[in-house]
């Protein structure tokens, strides 16, 4: 069992319905409007070592699964010369859904899906985490300093109730289109087995509890467009809740 946390079934179970939550969101009304799919993330729910990138593409919204483009054929390859595959590690990212025409992030909607990521790391209980470029750096490091200045150093951080190591490095996408920054990006990859093969952080004194979210959408939800979030409807809700409902295509089997 890893230290300071509950049994994996259970974490898993609880991961299950941070999903369902997720998939259910509404806090950004331009997100929940456009989007195909919720991204929640994918992998090995019980992983030592997580993935945070940015958000979703239009390929990940179309299949609901992060890093499935270009820039995932290259972090699959990256993971492979170090001897891991996709099924070792959790990928997620800071925004669940896709910023329209791939746009960057606004602060109000990385506020409102931070929850959802703070629960994921709070439930995976990984002892590294690889933030992928400055938005994942900026937000897990709560510091405005850039990936081309923290870049492959690790440095441990307390996570909500988690102390972990963050390695920050280049995001792919960037790497894909400049060949010096492929190379810094494999460089800070191969320091990641010696990294995981260090002991966990020290966690910090308390009691392992399952984290629990308020229902999407109706907490201090930030409005993250000119027209404010306005919480689930009852018609979402119900559907959320309807028995025999259909899954979304690829979205039950994420970890
Ligand atoms: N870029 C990201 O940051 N996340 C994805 O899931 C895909 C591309």
């Amino acid at each position: 069992m890893k230290v300071g946390s509950s049994p994996a079934s259970e974490r898993r179970e609880a991961l299950t319905d941070v999903l369902r939550r997720a998939r259910g969101c509404v806090r950004c009304a331009e997100l929940a409007a456009t989007r195909q799919n919720v991204v929640f993330g994918a992998g090995n729910a019980d992983a030592d070592l997580m993935f945070v990138g940015e958000a979703p593409g239009a390929r990940e919204d179309e299949l609901g699964l992060p890093f499935v483009g270009r820039a995932g054929k290259l972090l699959e390859q990256l993971l492979g010369e170090i001897g891991l595959e996709r099924a070792d590690v959790f990928i997620a990212n800071v925004l669940k859904c896709r910023p329209p025409s791939n746009r960057d992030p606004l602060p109000a909607e990385i506020a409102n899906c931070s929850e959802y990521l703070m629960a994921q790391v709070d439930l995976i209980a990984p002892r590294v985490i690889c933030t992928l470029g400055n938005f994942a750096t900026k937000l897990l490091r709560s510091d405005t300093a850039g990936i081309t200045r923290v870049h492959g150093r690790a440095e441990v951080h307390q996570i909500g109730p988690r102390s972990v190591r963050l390695y920050p490095i280049y995001h792919p996408a960037a790497a894909l289109y400049t060949p010096r920054m492929l190379e810094v990006l494999r460089e800070d990859f191969a320091g990641l087995p010696a990294l995981l093969a260090q002991p966990a952080p020290a966690q910090p004194l308390s009691e392992p509890t399952l984290p629990v979210l308020p229902p999407s959408g109706q907490d201090g939800s930030t409005s993250a467009s000119t027209s404010a979030s306005p919480g689930p409807d009852s018609t979402e809700l119900a559907a959320e809740s309807e028995p025999g409902r259909a899954p979304e295509p690829g979205q039950m089997e994420l970890f």
